[in-house]
């Protein structure tokens, strides 16, 4: 294992444009579930009821949606950054991030220290809540007020209109520009990290393939495997925030800096 570390950390020194592209994994070790694993969101949830044709259609399916939205929340309001958030927001300090991409929505890249500018969120952010209709956007915590005091799910105070956390659900478009730009910087770099993502939802999951097919290395460390660990040129089934703190030193010995 610790050859793997060292083997990975020193393509991290050589790099001149490595990605960090993580998933719910990186955050459970922060105390936040993550959605396919046993006890995650999914197990308790189902995606179904979730997509965002449903969260138009009915009042009964946004109250539902408000309901689960904010269980998760719970988790997410009070969690800080664990090693591995602290290593990737260091690699950016230590001028080594190209960008990270996520799917995840609960703002610990930023907690963390990583600059707005190196962070695409491809999901969206449970951190704030916008209106359907006329955009405006509220922070969470107000709208999580009014569901203490019975409001079940709330209406704009702009238009009426309906109010959803940030987020991407199942079913709706994608925002265009992280997109894009995700794309863009995952065909130019030459090493792409993965940090805990099962790797199964598009078209977030195409990004490891638009890296390899562009001439890139992949690394995928991620405690359970992926439909992509053959093609990866390395591999690490473990945790990620013990694993990242490993790398992160020996990167450190690489670049020469002493603690
Ligand atoms: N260290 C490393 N890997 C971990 C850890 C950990 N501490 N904890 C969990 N994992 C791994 C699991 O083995 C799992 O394969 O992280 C992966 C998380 O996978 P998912 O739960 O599927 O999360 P993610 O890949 O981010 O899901 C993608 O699906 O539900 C939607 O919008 C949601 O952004 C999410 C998207």
């Amino acid at each position: 294992m610790e050859d793997k570390l060292k083997k990975i950390a020193q393509w991290v020194v050589t790099s001149k444009k490595l990605i960090v592209f993580s998933g719910a994994g990186l955050s459970t070790e922060s105390g936040i579930p993550d959605f396919r694993s046993p006890g995650g969101v999914w197990d308790r949830y189902d995606p179904e009821d979730f997509n965002f044709q449903n969260f138009l259609a009915s009042e009964t399916s946004r109250e539902k949606y408000w309901q689960m939205a904010t269980e998760m929340y719970e988790s997410i309001k009070p969690a800080q950054p664990n090693l591995a958030h602290l290593a990737i927001a260091e690699l950016e300090k230590l001028g080594k991030l190209d960008c990270a991409i996520t799917q995840n929505i609960d703002g610990l890249h930023f907690k963390a220290g990583n600059s707005e500018e190196k962070v695409l969120q491809l999901h969206g952010t449970a951190i704030f809540v916008s209106c359907l209709s006329c955009k405006k956007r509220y922070d969470r915590d107000e709208i999580q007020e009014r569901i203490k005091k019975g409001q079940k799910a709330p209406r704009c105070d702009n238009c009426g209109g309906l109010l959803k956390p940030a987020t991407i659900s199942f079913g709706q478009s994608m925002p265009e520009k992280e997109t894009q730009e995700a794309y863009h910087r995952s065909s130019l770099c030459d090493l792409f990290m993965v940090i805990g993502s099962s790797l199964v939802v598009q078209p977030a999951a195409a990004m490891p393939l638009v890296a390899k097919r562009n001439g890139a290395r992949l690394v995928i460390i991620n405690r359970d495997p992926t439909p992509y660990d053959d093609m990866a040129d390395l591999v690490i089934h473990g945790q990620a925030g013990p694993t990242m703190a490993i790398i992160l030193e020996h990167v450190k010995k690489g670049l020469g800096i002493r603690d």
